[in-house]
């Protein structure tokens, strides 16, 4: 089965499939959920574990992911379908593509009420109206927007619909543009961000707190989020960089590529944390606050700064190219497998999808306002969704991945794919088979039944 290609098509390179994964990859994650939810497990301890996650559970896994969908050549479910027959073992591993689907949806759902945040902070960038805000009237401003159901759903269907629209024009084209131009002046502004950052009094204060390691401060759900928070941010655990994977061409090396886009991913995190927390700080705003903590920092910091409209329009455009190439990115499995298994046209497939996770989306922006009653298990429904997803529908997704990685995937389909051998390929495969499956099974325990 090696010389398949893909029905959907395949990237013209390794640079196209490292550009696609790393949009997929960099986006509201890194730069709106990293910095908040760092903020709200106290800094230090918790990036701490973070980063040990990335580079112990999730480099190796995502590896997996992309030796399973460059083999197989075809949406998660039956990539995962074919190669367990292949190997001899029971077709039922093809529900981890059900379970990853599943979360593909729920992740847009609140991803898209995000996304449309940013959408609403370009235009009040643009128009000036948040030049020289306070911290109070800028947390004014945000929990205004949260109130006015109204205009969320405006540019949440906004997102939405520019999402699908590329979706059902196939990805190949477009995604990898606008991610070799666009990530690079992202990356630009988030270092101008930085320099300010820099210059106010609240830079060590901020520094201190994301790299100062308070071993008191890590809980068991510290250690969850940010093990969860890893899979989310590196796209794995659901299928995601599988299906990108089954586009990627058989010569380039599959461990290079995934250290790239790992380190660029956390590149990006680390900075944006950098860029936030001596402006939370200088401003007297709580690092804990939450969900706004972006949305609330950014506007007085571009506020303050010279030529601070400017790059703010600019700085939200580029965080909103960035979180719509991680959301396309999140309904293309589930479309390659609607082609794939019902002969849909891509176009049906994209837009009956669409208007799922559309309609999902309205219930999480209703949290802020008209739902903001309904709660599960003391939760809105726009948290809930975020944490059964990245907190536990991605880390057993992935566990499952490894261990079929691991256990079910023969050695030498496994080695060549990776065109790895001798003691590297061993560790990873220990990894699969072990240590990434025994580091979310005992998170996962230790959260279920707490020891007190
Ligand atoms: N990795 C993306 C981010 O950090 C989110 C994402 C998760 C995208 C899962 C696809 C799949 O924003
Ligand atoms: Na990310």
């Amino acid at each position: 089965m090696t010389n398949k290609t893909s029905v959907h098509g395949s990237w013209a390179s390794r640079w196209i499939f490292i550009l696609a994964a790393t949009g997929s990859a960099v986006g509201l994650g890194n730069i709106w959920k990293f910095p908040y939810i760092t903020g709200e497990n106290g800094g230090g301890a918790f990036v701490l574990v973070y980063l040990a996650c990335i580079l112990l559970v999730g480099i190796p896994i995502m590896m997996a992911e992309v030796l399973i969908g460059r083999r197989a050549r075809k949406n998660p479910i039956n990539a995962l379908t074919d190669i367990a027959e292949e190997s001899d073992a029971s077709k039922a591993w093809g529900w981890i593509g059900v379970m990853g689907m599943l979360s593909g949806v729920l992740i847009f759902s609140f991803y898209s009420v995000v996304g449309g945040w940013v959408l609403h902070y370009i235009k009040i960038m643009l128009t000036g109206e948040m030049l020289g805000v306070s911290a109070e009237q800028a947390g004014d401003s945000f929990g205004a927007l949260l109130g006015d159901a109204k205009t969320l759903l405006g540019w949440h269907t906004l997102f939405s619909i520019m999402t699908i629209a590329v979706v059902a024009g196939g990805i190949n084209k477009g995604i990898e543009t606008a991610t070799r131009i666009m990530m690079p002046a992202l990356f630009v502004l988030l270092l101008i961000l930085l320099g300010y950052a820099m210059s106010t009094d609240g830079f060590a204060q901020g520094w201190d707190f994301m790299f100062h390691v308070d071993f008191d401060a890590l809980t068991w759900n510290v250690a969850l989020v940010a093990l969860g928070h890893s899979f989310f941010t590196l796209s794995l655990g659901m299928g995601t960089i599988m299906a990108y994977g089954s586009y990627m061409t058989k010569k380039a090396s599959i461990g290079k590529t995934v250290l790239t886009i790992g380190a660029l991913d956390t590149l990006v995190a680390l900075v944006a944390g950098l860029a936030i927390f001596p402006i939370i700080f200088s401003n007297g705003l709580n690092p804990g606050a939450g969900p706004g903590l972006m949305f609330i920092s950014l506007p007085v910091a571009f506020g303050q700064m010279p030529f601070g409209q400017l790059f703010g329009s600019l700085f939200f455009i580029l965080v909103g190219v960035a979180a719509w190439t991680s959301a396309i990115s999140l309904l293309e499995p589930t479309v390659a497998f609607l082609i794939e298994k019902f002969k849909m046209k891509r176009i049906t497939a994209s837009i009956t999808l669409g208007a799922v996770v559309w309609a999902l989306g309205i219930a999480c922006l209703g949290s802020f306002n008209f739902l903001s009653d309904v709660t599960f298990f003391g939760k809105n429904t726009f948290d809930f969704l975020d944490y059964i997803t990245a907190n536990i529908m991605l880390p057993l997704g992935g566990i499952l991945i490894a261990l079929f990685a691991g256990w079910v995937v023969k050695d030498k389909f496994a080695q060549d794919e990776l065109q790895l051998s001798g003691s590297i390929y061993k560790l990873w495969n220990i990894s699969m088979k072990f240590t990434a499956p025994i580091a979310v099974a005992v998170v996962l325990y230790f959260l279920l039944f707490p020891m007190s």
